[in-house]
């Protein structure tokens, strides 16, 4: 026989109002205190305000020493994020947070607000879990669970993920189903240290053509291109996937080099991208690096060799139809968004609220209305 009791009426209404909202948390208040019906605890995000000191500085400072991760600890394709990961400026453990990633890229690289909002955004949305806030910067993590109701798929996926962050044509990790796509390759990296012996420029301290220019980007990358192009059957390179791997390109231009000179020669690529550690008297850019100096570099990277996007169907080059929204911005938004799983547009509640601030953080430097283009992908993928 059922007795009516205080507990019982508790758990009645919130297995109806589970019901009534299946996929959102059952929590709609606002200070973040929801729980979800599989046990998540919910993390209200928000935007940090802007950094106050934006100076040039020897970057890491002595709180920051380098310690190796560990067998448990996150490490991706990101060299950026590893290194940040390594000493200590993210979480150790690669398990982070939407404004812990923003301040981890503002402190150690001077990356300008908005821009490391847009791409913190993009990952806690694609491959992390922007009910609990958190994103594995390498693969899977039980840290990171699934969105409430799995509505994006079983696993967060982590920034290791193909697809939405990681891509092909990267400069030194292979397409996957060509290799590891994960972690730092020597073979490619080989290759990009023979375009800087072929097109870098000259240095009194680390010799002659040891320095990595804008030639040595430009070729390298078209390189980089043209070989997945012949050898990856399944190539995807559509227009958002083709500007950020030029946008990482122009990361290598803007943010690596010793921020007093401008200079980023073969030891100090090498630390970064091989050894994943802040090379000795490293000094972080002199000025925010925004959206402008990032697309102005990968267009002029991709100038020397203009692409058109498009993908390998079963080994067959095949352009892509243009997007045609008005500029190039909007249209990688959109297939930004084409990525994006569609679920993300019913949400409610307060899992709604944090997917919210981030599609309108994501929008922002493309000068986009977050309410007008939204989430069209398929969830999971
Ligand atoms: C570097 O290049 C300069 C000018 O091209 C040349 O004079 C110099 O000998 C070169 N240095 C080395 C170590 O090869
Ligand atoms: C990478 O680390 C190794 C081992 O500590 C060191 O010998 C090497 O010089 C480092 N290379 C760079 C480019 O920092
Ligand atoms: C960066 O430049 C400063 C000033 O010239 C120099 O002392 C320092 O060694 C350089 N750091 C690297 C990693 O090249
Ligand atoms: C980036 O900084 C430059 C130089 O300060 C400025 O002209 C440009 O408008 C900035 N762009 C953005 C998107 O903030």
């Amino acid at each position: 026989m059922l007795t009516i009791t205080p507990a019982f009426i508790l758990a009645a209404s919130a297995f109806l109002r589970a019901a009534a909202n299946p996929v959102g948390p059952t929590s709609t208040s606002k200070g973040g205190s929801g729980s979800s019906t599989d046990g998540q605890k919910f993390v209200l995000i928000t935007v940090p305000p802007f950094p106050t000191d934006t100076s040039l500085k020897v970057i890491p400072d002595a709180s920051h020493p380098f310690v190796a991760p560990g067998p448990g600890d996150k490490r991706g394709p990101c060299p950026g994020l590893n290194t940040l990961a390594n000493h200590g400026y993210l979480p150790h453990n690669g398990i982070a947070s939407f404004e812990q990633l923003i301040e981890g890229v503002e402190e150690g690289y001077n990356m300008e607000h908005d821009l490391a909002s847009a791409l913190s955004a993009l990952a806690i949305l694609g491959r992390g879990n922007a009910f609990i806030n958190q994103v594995s910067i390498g693969g899977v993590s039980e840290l990171v669970p699934p969105l409430p109701g799995k509505i994006d798929g079983k696993t967060a996926g982590g920034l290791a993920k193909h697809g939405r962050f990681e891509g092909d044509v990267s400069q030194t990790r292979h397409d996957i189903g060509e290799g590891d796509y994960q972690n730092f390759q020597d073979d490619l990296y080989d290759q990009f240290l023979t375009y800087v012996g072929r097109f870098g420029g000259d240095s009194p301290t680390t010799g002659n053509a040891s320095v990595v220019t804008l030639p040595v980007l430009q070729e390298y990358k078209y390189h980089r291109f043209l070989s997945e192009q012949a050898s990856d059957p399944n190539l995807e390179f559509s227009i958002a996937r083709m500007i950020i791997s030029y946008d990482e390109a122009a990361f290598v231009l803007n943010f690596f080099p010793n921020g007093t000179d401008n200079v980023i020669d073969t030891t100090i690529l090498g630390s970064f991208f091989r050894n994943q550690t802040f090379p000795y008297n490293w000094h972080r850019r002199s000025d925010p690096g925004n959206f402008t100096f990032i697309q102005d570099a990968a267009a002029e990277i991709l100038g020397a060799h203009p692409l058109v996007p498009g993908t390998n169907k079963n080994g067959v080059w095949t352009p892509d139809a243009p997007l045609n929204t008005g500029s190039t911005f909007t249209d990688v938004h959109l297939n930004i968004m084409q990525n994006l799983a569609s679920s993300l547009n019913d949400v409610t509640g307060d899992l709604k609220t944090n997917v919210e601030t981030l599609l309108a953080a994501l929008a922002k430097p493309f000068g986009v209305d977050p309410l007008k283009v939204r989430p069209q992908g398929t969830p999971g993928q």
